[in-house]
């Protein structure tokens, strides 16, 4: 018992440090930012949120490291990304055969959804994100993936994964107009 609390602690500690040193890494922050990932990589889909629309490529400091990546298929079901290597770089690795239509949306770490594209605006076909959201812009792309409501698409998108939070709902206010108007 004592010998095995005694390799617990002495096993524990630099596991411990090393995990801490790892996560916040000068190394790891900067991994091919901007870049597609799928050029270099065979999982399914993958891209870079920033900060700011026209970002540079491997501008880790421009990096929004805070926010993920998710896809609001056309059938409503949701495809969360991962943390891949880098401040700000994202995957996801799975079964593509399952998507099809969809709205690429940004959300904060409460899963607020922060940014999207225009509804179902992507497919398939768009899953190697950087190709064209590169400093600035392919194929009609603003430019980068960014952590804010850059083209005012979320008051269009119809359905969104978070419920829209909204002041308690009043007769005078919300429901008598609806009312007199119909
Ligand atoms: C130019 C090629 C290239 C590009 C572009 C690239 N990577 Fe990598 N990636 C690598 C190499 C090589 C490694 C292994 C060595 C290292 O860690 O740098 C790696 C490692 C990783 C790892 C660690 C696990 C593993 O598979 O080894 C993840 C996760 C990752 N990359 C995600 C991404 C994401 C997400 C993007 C796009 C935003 C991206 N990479 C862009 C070349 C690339
Ligand atoms: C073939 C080009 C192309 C690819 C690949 C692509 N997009 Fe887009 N994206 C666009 C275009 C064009 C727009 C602007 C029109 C719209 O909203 O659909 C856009 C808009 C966006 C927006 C809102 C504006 C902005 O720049 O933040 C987000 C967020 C977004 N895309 C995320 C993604 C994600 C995530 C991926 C990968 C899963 C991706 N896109 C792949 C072309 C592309």
């Amino acid at each position: 018992m004592k010998i095995k609390q005694l390799i617990l602690g002495f096993c524990t500690l630099p596991l411990l440090i090393s995990c801490g040193i790892g996560e916040g890494d000068e190394f790891q922050a900067r991994h091919n930012q901007g870049k597609n990932c799928l050029e270099c990589h065979a999982f399914t889909s993958g891209g870079t949120i920033f900060k700011n629309l026209n970002a540079a490529n491997y501008a880790e400091t421009e990096a929004a490291d805070a926010y993920n990546i998710q896809l609001r298929l056309e059938s409503g079901k949701i495809i969360h990304y991962h943390k891949g290597n880098g401040y700000g770089n994202r995957l996801y690795n799975g079964d593509e055969g399952a998507i099809n239509s969809f709205t690429p949306q940004i959300v904060d770490a409460q899963g607020n959804v922060v940014n999207q594209s225009r509804q179902n605006s992507h497919n398939v076909g768009r899953l190697a994100c950087n190709r064209c959201h590169t400093q600035n812009g392919l194929n009609g792309a603003p430019g980068r993936i960014v952590n804010y409501d850059v083209n005012h698409n979320l008051a269009t998108q119809t359905n969104l994964s978070t419920p829209i939070t909204k002041n308690n709902i009043s007769f005078a206010q919300d429901i008598h107009p609806i009312l007199k108007n119909n």
